[in-house]
């Protein structure tokens, strides 16, 4: 089967592997979609922990399960399903396991033609969804519903910033606040991506490269129950500016690096907390994937591209016009 590769730092291949054999409590799933993240572009540079060359690479993907390893499991074959990426969370919803880790690094991912995963990974592909679309959901949107739901207590009605629209976990932060009845506004660092915002439905948006500080949304809007983050750096400081006594800073990312200073002066007097979080639980991703039913919510799909083209396709991860997720049809 073909597989998308780690072969060294900076360098990934399409080759062809041999195709999993399932064992016992595991699934052979066809994947018919798998779809690109930040994460796949840090592994490929060699700045992530524990990398190992010779993985097949990927934590999304959606597809057809082929065999099961357990007579019990047969059901399974047959379905249409989403991979929970998660690889031994744990019980406790707070916080993962020191054992846990991602699909597709350092164990075998998604950008194959089969995946073998473990069975209680398999998740029936949302009704309303095809496969491209649900192939977007796991890592992304597991990441963006914990954020605001377990770590941000987001409620209806409150004002929430999801900082960068056109990320691919930004996009699906936008789309859960929404639908939970938020006011959302976002910031982007593209006029055309935040008009594409304000046709979405944001209440009011903001281009990070053209202010260099948020006091006029701070000023005109009342101010953020919550703001959502993955640029990091010293824009936290602007956040801590424009929210509400009580508010907070849920961050996901650090993608341009640690802020310089922290204005804790602010941060205590008006009893703000700064939370990081990553992933989520077991138990999240199979809320977040309700929460997608109820809703309706179709993700926002930046391109669709094939299987043949993922090499050449991993600089686009970081391509400034890029809104939502890039995925592939494999
Ligand atoms: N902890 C976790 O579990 C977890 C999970 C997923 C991702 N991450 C991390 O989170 C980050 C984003 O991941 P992703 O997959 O969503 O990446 P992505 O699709 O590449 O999105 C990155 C986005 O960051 C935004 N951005 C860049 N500079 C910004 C700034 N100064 N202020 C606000 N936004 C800025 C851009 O938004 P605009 O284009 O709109 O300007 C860009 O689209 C990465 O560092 C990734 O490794 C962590």
């Amino acid at each position: 089967m073909k597989a998308l590769v780690l072969k060294d730092a900076g360098l990934i291949e399409l080759r062809e592997i041999s195709k999993p054999t399932v064992t016992t409590g595991k699934a052979l799933v066809r994947i018919k979609a798998a779809a690109l993240n930040r994460r796949d572009d840090w592994i490929r540079e060699g700045k992530y922990p524990n990398i190992k060359f010779g993985v097949t690479m990927g934590s999304d993907g959606s597809g057809i399960v082929e065999e099961v390893g357990d007579e019990n499991d047969l059901p399974w074959v047959g379905q249409e399903v989403v991979i929970n990426p998660n690889i031994e969370w744990g019980s406790d919803l707070e916080v993962q396991s020191s054992r846990y880790t991602i699909l597709g690094m350092p164990v075998d991912g998604t950008f194959a033609e089969y995946v073998c995963v473990p069975i209680d990974r398999l998740h029936h592909k949302p009704f309303h969804l095809d496969f491209l679309q649900a192939s977007t959901l796991p890592l992304g949107g597991l990441t963006a519903f914990r954020a605001l739901f377990r770590r941000g207590e987001l409620r209806a009605g409150q004002n929430v910033l999801i900082s960068g629209f056109g990320g691919g976990v930004a996009q699906f932060a936008f789309l859960f606040a929404q639908a939970a009845g938020a006011n959302v506004y976002v910031s982007s660092g593209s006029d055309e991506k935040i008009e594409k915002a304000l046709k979405l439905g944001a209440k009011g948006a903001y281009n990070y490269k053209k202010h260099s500080t948020y006091t006029d949304l701070w000023k005109t809007k009342g101010g953020f129950d919550l703001v959502i983050d993955s640029a990091g750096g010293d824009q936290i400081n602007s956040f801590i500016k424009i929210l509400k006594p009580r508010g907070k800073i849920v961050f996901y990312g650090a993608t341009n690096g640690l802020p310089a200073k922290l204005d804790l002066y602010r941060m205590f007097w008006n009893q703000l907390s700064l939370l990081g979080t990553t992933m989520g639980s077991d138990h999240e991703f199979s809320e977040m994937l309700t929460f997608v039913s109820k809703h309706q919510l179709r993700p926002l799909i930046d391109s669709i591209r094939p299987f043949s083209k993922i090499v050449e396709s991993f600089p686009d991860i970081t391509r400034p016009n890029k809104v939502g997720k890039i995925v592939f049809q494999v």
